[in-house]
């Protein structure tokens, strides 16, 4: 052989173990365990961000972290109110399993002090993440219930389920806390104990009546406890706005609270603050960071620097303010040289809230070209969400993915990312995303998607490869007020159940042509009508027989105010305090 010729052998040798290397390297860097940045809006709809095609908001960070990372296209909630969603979202599994769910109106928990939430036996990514020598914390909100049985057993708390720090709200942050938005719950209570004490005073002018005429002979105690019982629910119903804001809007630091009532303008520095010493404290060792903002809920509070600054209202103004909070907390990671080691997450808990509105000023956001929003069963506006990773040099920057996800992934992913195994003693529904994302295989592990109200199958989704079309079928859909409005104006959500509408022959969209659910296929003219429809009616089937019996935690009789597991702070008779300062 001629000399040169082995010069090139060996170097093209030497090539190769490069190269070789380099490959091993990179499989190394995903079996090396990353720190997890979990970012979770409150609202935000999918058609809010720069990055989903709003070309007139602000969100450049936001816009960023696509920018180096994976976008997905057709991520999806599991349910498309807070509560359920965000149960899936921590363990895997849709709310149907987990029992985070009522059938009877209750869609999401109502009171700090109520007794339902994330059952214990329930095993959420932090749980094992924490098991596997993870630092985990929690900063926001929660909402997935807090007591069972007194005022501080913790037993649906974030540190009974894997977060050894939590700075947030239990429940979160709702209208009533700014004391000025008139929200269904707060006029619904201040009707009933006016409507009681009402009653009461009834009673007890039936008593007297009763006495003078000697029908009736009640002992004067009752008299007098009917009458303050009257006056009580009397007085309560015209404060029922502040009793709110102690009961429901305050913080809570690990296991105290900490603030109550809550500092509406405080609370963005505070959680910031928080998320940067966080980040601080822990460089040097493997961690998992919730941060599930408070933003963009109503009442959408906003610091005075980014009020009247975007050109959407109040609303724009509180998602610029978001993205501010995205940029501060990336800059920290990048500040203490984390960049590279974390795998950061964005998405939203559920569509925008079409309904949230006064007058004509929307309070709620936009969902893009998909129909309907937050609370409206099936319909995609509801449930398709932002979802965006970013991890340099591990996934490919910039690449954008169309196939069918759900946030319940994230569970797997994590997991096995963090050296974890999943649970073999239940049924897991997310699915790995490494592969997906870093284009490994063109194809999302999910061929059936289900999309539940409450406990009731509203709509479901089949992938068929070979075709390359995403089939989607409504066999209930929420009734719109006014007709064709597109939401259920007048109610703060949509129910899931009676005011509905039963389809049959179910509604069948095409979203592969069709992503704004449009034009329904008529079972006439769409010669794959029947097979669709059958082989998700075929699915769901196969589901529901796959489910246990459980409690409902969100049905009534754990979703009222029990007095018994308030939290609180201070003594009597001056509740409240502010530890925060
Ligand atoms: C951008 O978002 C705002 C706020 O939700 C919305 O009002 C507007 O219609 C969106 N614009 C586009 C082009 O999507």
């Amino acid at each position: 052989m001629p000399h040169y010729l082995y010069t090139w052998n060996y170097l093209a040798t030497l090539l190769g173990v490069f190269l070789g290397l380099k490959l091993v390297r990179g499989l190394d860097v995903s079996q090396s365990r990353p720190n997890f940045l979990l970012l979770l809006a409150d609202d935000l709809g999918i058609g809010d961000l720069g990055c989903y095609g709003n070309s007139t908001i602000r969100t450049p960070n936001i816009d960023r972290l696509a920018e180096g990372g994976v976008r997905l296209t057709q991520h999806l909630a599991a349910e498309a109110v807070c509560t359920p969603s965000r149960a899936a979202f921590l363990t895997g599994r849709y709310p149907i399993r987990t029992g985070m769910t009522s059938g009877n109106g209750h869609r999401v928990l109502q009171w700090a002090a109520g007794a339902g939430g994330l059952p214990a036996e329930e095993i959420t990514f932090a749980k094992i993440l924490k098991e596997q020598g993870y630092v985990t914390g929690l900063i926001g909100k929660w909402h997935l219930g807090l007591n069972c049985h007194s005022s501080s057993d913790h037993c649906h708390h974030p540190l009974s389920h894997g977060f050894q720090y939590f700075l947030g709200m239990p429940l979160g942050m709702m209208g009533d806390c700014s004391g000025t938005e008139p929200s269904e719950k707060r006029v619904t209570l201040q009707r009933r104990l006016y409507l009681c004490s009402q009653a009461s005073v009834l009673a007890a002018l039936t008593l007297v009546a009763g006495r003078l005429t000697g029908l009736l002979r009640a002992p004067r105690w009752l008299l007098v406890l009917i009458l303050a019982a009257a006056a009580t629910m009397f007085a309560a119903s015209r404060h029922v706005g502040d009793l709110i804001i102690y009961a429901d809007c305050f913080l809570m630091r690990n296991h105290s609270v900490t603030q109550q009532p809550l500092h509406l303008e405080r609370v963005t520095g505070l959680m910031l603050r928080e998320a940067e010493t966080f980040l601080q404290r822990n460089k040097h060792h493997p961690f998992m960071l919730f941060i599930s903002f408070l933003h963009v809920h109503v009442p959408l509070v906003t610091t005075a620097g980014f009020r009247g600054r975007s050109k959407h209202g109040l609303y724009g103004d509180n998602v610029e303010e978001m993205d501010w909070m995205v940029g501060r907390i990336l800059d920290a990671l990048d500040r203490e040289r984390l960049t590279d080691k974390t795998l950061v997450y964005f998405a939203s808990d559920h569509g925008g809230s079409l309904e949230s509105r006064v007058g004509h000023m929307q309070l709620g956001g936009w969902n893009g070209v998909y129909r309907g929003g937050k609370g409206m069963g099936g319909w995609e506006g509801g449930i398709r969400v932002p979802g965006i990773f970013r991890w340099p040099g591990v996934l490919p920057a910039g690449r954008v993915v169309d196939e069918p996800t759900s946030m319940m992934d994230v569970f797997p992913t994590v997991v096995l990312l963090g050296g974890g195994t999943e649970p073999r003693d239940r049924v897991i529904d997310g699915r790995n995303l490494l592969p997906l994302l870093r284009g490994e295989t063109p194809h999302s592990d999910h061929e059936f998607l289900l999309h539940y109200c409450e406990v009731f199958l509203h709509a479901a989704r089949w992938v068929q490869r070979d075709r390359g079309r995403v089939w989607k079928v409504h066999f209930m859909t929420p009734n719109f007020h006014p007709e064709g409005a597109g939401a259920c104006y007048g109610s703060a959500v949509c129910p899931c159940i009676g005011d509905v509408t039963e389809h049959d022959p179910p509604l069948l969209f095409d979203l592969s042509t069709d992503p704004g659910e449009t034009r329904p296929l008529k079972p006439d003219s769409e010669p794959e009508f029947h097979t669709v429809v059958g082989k998700l009616k075929q699915e769901a089937a196969q589901q529901w027989h796959s489910l246990s019996q459980i409690h409902q935690q969100l049905g009534s009789i754990y979703n009222i105010w029990r007095p018994w597991l308030q939290p609180y702070c201070g003594e009597f008779p001056n509740y409240g305090c502010d530890l925060e300062e």
